[in-house]
């Protein structure tokens, strides 16, 4: 996916609008916003760190599952944001999420628990993976020569 965003010069980006979930997020521990993907053409499947915001404003740290829910025979693909540091209440908002890395790919789970502490170790990967790829002029390579007299 880094690679994939590197070839385009841009990350991987999807929208939508965030529509009503089955609260099921909060009982686990974590809140997500669900969004349909207005996209036809999706990346693979799993879990990702992403960068989230509402279309037009700043983009926070985040992960998000793309996927159809496995452990709870869910239909339909569905794009799931879980912000790592705020938690605002997104309701009927249009958000952009820009793929950053592929961390895993989206799995049944036996049980809730289960897939609770898979989820708790993929927000310690998309931290991780978010703080070392920091957007901006430090990706670009080495500062520029200071020339010489
Ligand atoms: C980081 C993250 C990873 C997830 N991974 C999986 C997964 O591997 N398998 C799965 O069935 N659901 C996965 N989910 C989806 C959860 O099942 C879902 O968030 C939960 O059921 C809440 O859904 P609701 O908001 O519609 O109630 C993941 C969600 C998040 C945020």
């Amino acid at each position: 996916m880094a690679h994939a965003g590197s070839f385009l010069g841009r990350p991987y980006r999807l929208s939508g609008t965030v529509i009503p979930g089955d609260k099921r997020g909060r009982t686990l521990g974590f809140a997500t916003a669900n969004l349909q993907p207005e996209q036809e053409l999706i990346p693979a499947l799993g879990v990702y760190a992403v960068l989230a915001g509402v279309t037009g404003q700043a983009k926070v740290p985040a992960v998000a599952n793309l996927g159809v829910r496995p452990t709870f025979d869910r239909k339909g693909v569905v794009l799931e944001v879980h912000l790592l540091d705020s938690s605002p209440d997104l309701y009927g908002a249009q958000l952009e999420v820009d793929f950053v890395d592929h961390l895993r790919p989206e799995k049944r789970f036996e049980s809730r628990q289960a897939l609770q502490s898979q989820i708790a170790l993929d927000i310690q990967a998309a931290r991780r993976t978010l703080d070392l790829e920091t957007p901006g002029p430090k990706k670009l390579g080495a500062s520029p020569s200071t020339p010489s007299a």
